[in-house]
């Protein structure tokens, strides 16, 4: 199947997180030589920079099944050890949110990933008793948010962790030209270097951005998204010359006007901004921190000078400040 798909098949296909790309190259290349299965791997990075995808090219690229799950689906022993007993040597399992496993289900990954066996309690009172069960090996590959969320014995069962970052404007634009290219629509190269600017350095907001324009571009009959298509759009969704977004916005004038510029624990803010503390953490905050928006401290979160000054609020001057 030689048609290009909106995800990226194979590694030399996928645009950007070239350390990762490297790592991830030489350790299935040395493994498909040694006809072993693939050291266990931990995909970290927030939401929509490519995990999942990521952990589909493994399997393609070690030319084996791989089998998608995800922490809170995995409620008991007998859920994942049903999974285990299914792969075949050298299979990917994929585990998305491995975080939020509970802790008998994350006991029996254990002796999975380290021995390639599993003991499973069968029966009730006087009469259970544990059975061992050989598994094909396999590799582990789980996706995680934050790598401090996983218990330190889980993280440490993976060979490779690799800590995915946000993408530059030029990786993000060359991801919206090969997207626009596969959804067959014509975009300018300053419109695509636009929408890159308002994407939060995540190929799954630049795609989804994208795919808004591509509707604009149909219904005025198939033009080519030029810059002002992509201003209209932008307006229209309330995407800021920064990327950020109503939500991005609401957290900043949260900070600033209801606790003073800060700090504020991600507790009280997400109270105040009425969405749930895992979101803040795990989805808004790391742009905002990367972009340097908002700065932690061992008090919580504060705003940044860049932050008033992009909501155009003047800072208020602290006691100490001249
Ligand atoms: N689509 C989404 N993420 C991508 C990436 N990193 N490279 C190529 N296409 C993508």
């Amino acid at each position: 199947n030689d048609v290009q798909t909106i995800r990226p098949q194979k590694l030399n296909e996928y645009i950007g997180q070239e350390n990762i790309k490297k790592r991830l190259g030489l350790a299935i290349k040395a493994s498909k030589m040694r006809s072993e299965a693939l050291d266990h791997v931990l995909l970290v990075g927030p939401p929509g920079l490519g995990k999942t995808t990521l952990a589909h090219i493994i399997s393609n690229e070690l030319e084996t099944n791989i089998h998608v799950t995800s922490g809170p689906i995995l409620e008991k022993q007998g859920d994942v050890a049903a999974i285990l007993t299914n792969l075949e040597y050298s299979d990917v399992l994929f585990i998305d949110e491995i975080h939020r496993m509970n802790k008998s289900v994350e006991e029996i990954l254990y002796t999975a990933m380290e021995d390639f066996q599993i003991d499973i309690l069968i029966g009730k009172g006087p009469s259970a008793r544990s059975i061992r069960i050989d598994l094909q090996p396999f590799t582990l590959v789980g996706a995680t948010t934050r790598s401090g969320l996983l218990s330190a014995p889980l993280r440490n069962r993976f060979g490779l962790i690799m800590e995915l970052d946000f993408y530059s404007i030029e990786e993000l634009s060359k991801i919206i030209e090969r997207a626009a290219s596969v959804l067959n629509v014509e975009i300018k190269k300053d419109a695509a270097i636009l929408l890159a600017r308002r994407s939060r350095g995540t190929p799954r907001i630049a795609l989804r951005l994208l795919r808004r324009v591509r509707d604009m571009s149909t219904i005025r009959g198939k033009v080519t998204i030029d810059m002002h298509m992509v201003g209209e759009i932008m307006e229209l969704l309330g995407i800021d010359e920064e990327g950020l977004d109503e939500l991005d916005r609401r957290i900043l004038k949260t900070i600033i006007e209801v606790y003073n510029g800060g700090p504020v624990g991600v507790k009280s803010l997400a109270a105040s901004v009425g969405i749930s503390e895992d979101s803040i953490s795990e989805v808004y905050e790391p742009y905002l921190l990367q972009s340097g928006f908002i700065a932690r401290t061992h008090r919580g979160r504060i705003a940044t000078q860049k932050a008033y000054k992009h909501l155009g609020i003047n800072v208020k001057r602290g006691l100490f400040d001249e």
